[in-house]
């Protein structure tokens, strides 16, 4: 199926393509989502169909509030309650067992579904005026980079789409922390938009299970994942040396400096400020702005270890395997 995609900011018409059993382009405030009628099977096998990705990745149930969550999981352990209460609408997903409603295809057969309430003024008011949760990945082809703005999702999806809904800019920039519970224990899956300080600060001691290998529980976590097409390679800042950058027509994805004080077009800062929650929304613009542009290769640096440096860190080394 062709379509003439196009972007707009139009909630009834977003609305109009979902109750059809189309996919919409819809921004949250992590990344964007393609989004799908998540109770029905034939609108969710769209989904994987348009970003060509396997069956066996199952999707995030994206609902309006967390009261709605009830509808949709059971027996949710008393941290889950807490972790909602604290961060929902916001950058956290939850793992829960499901309750049969929700299609076997959206959680690829597992017992547990992924759930969270995306903080986006747009997205929460089409949600609530929906009578279906939605089904979103992020709005890439699989494995590629995640989408932070509509041009973005268009870029890549268009004509296989029929709306984007225009939510401007994502304000965090990285996908959602993935959370679930075993004997009462908080287990981080994805490192993502709300810091693991932050969980355990309602949690106490997490357990960090950030997999990468080939079959993990979220192939989010698929060792090789969020990539550029262009060969990414992680070196010490002060390894970089701006005479060997230039020679290489190589571009940099840098935090607050630029390498040797020698700014180029080539060279992006994330937050000149040093702000790490800065850098997080910037990375995946960064990315594809170079990905896209004449350099041959990528060069990165590790970032601050605190707060979401951990998760633009763990991004940057997805990123960097397989391109190596
Ligand atoms: O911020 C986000 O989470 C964005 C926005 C659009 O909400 N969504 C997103 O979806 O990043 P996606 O599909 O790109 O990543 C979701 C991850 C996948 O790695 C998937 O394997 C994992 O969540 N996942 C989903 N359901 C799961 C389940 N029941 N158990 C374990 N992992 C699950
Ligand atoms: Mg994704």
């Amino acid at each position: 199926m062709w379509f003439n995609t196009t972007i707009g900011t139009d909630i009834a018409e977003a609305k109009r393509f979902l109750e059809q059993g189309e996919t919409v382009g819809i921004p949250t405030e992590t990344v964007y989502g393609l989004a799908a009628n998540a109770l029905s099977p034939e609108a969710v096998l769209k989904i994987f169909s348009v970003k060509n990705r396997p069956h066996f990745d199952p999707l995030i149930v994206h609902v309006s509030s967390a009261n709605e969550i009830e509808k949709y999981t059971e027996n949710i352990p008393q941290k889950a309650e807490e972790l909602m209460r604290a961060f929902m609408p916001g950058p956290l997903t939850l793992l829960l067992p499901k309750k049969s409603v929700i299609p076997d295809l959206v959680t690829s057969g597992l017992d547990t579904v992924a759930v969270r309430v995306p903080k986006h003024k747009l997205t929460l008011e089409l949600l609530q005026q929906l009578d279906f949760p939605l089904a979103a990945p992020s709005a890439n082809p699989f494995g590629y980079i995640s989408p932070t703005s509509a041009y973005h999702v268009y870029d890549q999806l268009h004509g296989r789409i029929p709306y984007i809904l225009d939510g401007g800019t994502t304000e965090v920039g990285l996908e959602s922390t993935i959370v679930g519970f075993e004997n009462d224990h908080a287990v981080v899956y994805r490192l993502g938009g709300l810091s693991v300080d932050d969980i355990e600060r309602i949690t106490g001691k997490a357990i960090l299970q950030l997999n990468e290998s080939s079959n993990p529980k979220s192939p989010g976590m698929l060792k090789s994942h969020y990539a550029p097409k262009k060969n990414l390679t992680i070196r010490q800042f002060n390894e970089l040396n701006i005479d060997e950058i230039q020679a290489e027509n190589a571009g940099a994805i840098l935090f607050n400096q630029y390498i040797q004080n020698s700014p180029s077009p080539n060279q992006i800062l994330l937050s000149a400020k040093g702000d790490v929650k800065e850098a997080a929304r910037n990375l995946f613009a960064a990315m594809r702005q170079l990905d896209n542009s004449n350099v041959s290769v990528i060069y990165t640096i590790p970032f601050p270890d605190t707060g979401l440096g951990k998760a633009i860190n763990d991004r940057l080394r997805r990123a960097a395997v397989g391109t190596e």
